[in-house]
């Protein structure tokens, strides 16, 4: 049987006008072998047909179904009434769409239980779509029936509410443009981040969450009781990567990391997604390349991707257009003078606190790198700068209003250092004893970095906290919905 067909003539029977994707079709080999890659927008019009013929929103609102009667189906997003007229605001996940009711062209019945809707209620209309400038969006659909999927009860999320509620009820406030509008953008920068590094030649390489292991020092650790063994929540996949690039070579990851911050902050998460990469014979210019390449990357897919979003979250289009290589290069040492310079009471030795940060990225057009900070501040994996062995080879990439983006570094490769640093920093070198063997047997050059997701989020989103750059935020305060 043709399925292809069947699909046609079913969807013809549900609604008056085949909808634009059908027609596109019909203009396709149905014939092709069917090993043949479809193509994106085939796959589409797939979706859309197995869908019955409904219209997303968003198609509408593109003026592709003006004067031509469709079926949509979607939540009430906004209810209004006057009396022998409703109008009700559809939402589905690609836009908002104003329903007409005329009470006159429905029985009566129908008509009161379609005016009482709640918001959120879940319903299918079918009716004929108009321009109309006085409608939001400049359409609306003139209804000719609707059919209420689900009544719902009473919303708990009203307008004007505290931030607390609203993260008591996030299962809810996902609902709400804002939120998607973050999270689309979200989906974009997880998939810019995948294609980069693959199309770079980085294989996706995964480690473990639980861990005896602290990457990145003691105090952020979260403890897990592991029968009767005390182990942690992954704070960074590095230094299992770094055991991995021996066999695979260029390796990336986007996994969960963890840190138990009590640091408040609004750019501090308890669990993140964390964007890393190592690379086998690296130096401190190539993981600054692959950095900078990264960010580029992301910018570009949003801006191609998620602009109308982008508007709506009423950031800052031009600068993120204007962004290109290079990003301007400085030292921790010509950080800190500039900083002086500036007024600003920097101890040298010091980490940048968010003041700091904040100042120093306010001096540049683009992100800054940051390098070659004081060993004492850093990591115990990081590799001494020859030239000065009071610094090391590593860097911090900074944007304004969120600070530290990616943290990076060339690895130390000598055991005997890297036994020693442990040992600094008060860590008991025999539990590392398999990572050492990384230094034992054909130790090599190589070097990598880590970037917070939510971090870029933040940072493109222009969000004021980075729990709205996460579906599901977890802060010292909270771990919950
Ligand atoms: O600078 P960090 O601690 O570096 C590492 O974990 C390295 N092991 C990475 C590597 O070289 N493979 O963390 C890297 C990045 C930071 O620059 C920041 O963007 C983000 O992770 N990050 C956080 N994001 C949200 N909440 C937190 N609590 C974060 N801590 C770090
Ligand atoms: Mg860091």
């Amino acid at each position: 049987m043709d399925m292809s067909k069947t699909r046609l003539n079913n969807v013809n029977s549900k609604v008056v006008k085949v909808p634009l994707a059908s027609e596109i079709l019909l203009s396709l080999d149905l014939n092709r072998a069917s090993s043949e890659k479809m193509n994106e927008e085939e796959k589409a019009v797939k979706r859309s047909l197995g869908n019955e013929g409904f219209v997303p929103i968003k198609e509408i609102l593109e003026g592709k179904h003006t004067d031509v009667e469709v079926n949509i189906r979607g939540w009430i997003h906004r209810t209004r009434d006057i009396g022998n007229m409703a109008f009700l605001n559809v939402r589905d996940p690609s836009g908002v769409v104003q329903a007409t009711f005329v009470k006159d062209e429905f029985d009566e019945d129908k008509f009161k239980a379609i005016k009482d809707l709640l918001v959120e209620s879940s319903l299918k209309v079918k009716g004929k779509v108009k321009e109309d400038e006085r409608a939001p969006g400049g359409y609306e659909i003139a209804a000719a029936d609707a059919e209420i999927v689900h009544a719902s009860e009473d919303f708990p999320i009203h307008k004007d509410q505290s931030v607390e509620h609203l993260l008591d009820n996030r299962h809810l406030w996902m609902r709400s443009t804002e939120m998607r509008d973050i999270l689309n953008v979200r989906s974009t920068v997880f998939g810019a981040i995948h294609d980069y590094f693959r199309t770079e030649g980085y294989k996706e390489f995964q480690s473990p969450i639980l861990t005896p292991l602290a990457c990145e020092g003691g105090a952020t650790l979260f403890p897990v009781d592991y029968f009767d063994e005390e182990v942690y929540l992954t704070q960074s996949w590095q230094l299992y990567a770094e055991a991995a690039i021996f066999g695979l070579g260029d390796i990336y990851t986007i996994a969960p990391s963890f840190r138990a911050e009590k640091s408040r902050t609004p750019r501090h998460l308890t669990e993140y997604w964390h964007a890393e990469v190592e690379g086998l014979w690296h130096e401190l210019d190539d993981i600054i390349a692959l950095g900078e390449g990264l960010v580029l990357h992301v910018v570009d897919k949003v801006l191609e991707q998620n602009e109308e979003e982008l508007e709506r979250l009423d950031v800052d289009l031009d600068y993120l257009k204007r962004l290109e290589a290079p990003f301007p290069i400085i030292t921790y040492d010509e950080a800190v003078s500039k900083l002086k310079k500036e007024g600003m009471n920097v101890e040298y030795g010091e980490d940048f606190g968010v003041p700091e940060e904040k100042k120093l990225t306010s001096l540049f057009e683009k992100p800054v790198f940051v390098t070659h900070y004081p060993k004492e501040i850093k990591a115990f994996y990081m590799k001494r700068d020859e030239k000065d062995d009071s610094k090391v080879l590593g860097y911090d990439l900074m944007v304004p209003h969120v600070g530290e983006l990616i943290g990076g570094s060339v690895r130390e490769t000598d055991v005997d250092s890297m036994i020693r640093r442990l040992k600094e920093g008060g860590e008991d070198p025999s539990i590392y004893e398999w990572f050492l063997d990384t230094r034992r047997y054909g130790s090599v050059p190589h070097a990598g970095y880590g970037l917070g997701v939510e971090r870029v989020i933040m940072w493109l989103c222009n969000l004021d906290h980075i729990r709205d750059a996460i579906p599901f935020p977890s802060t010292p305060n909270r771990c919950r919905p």
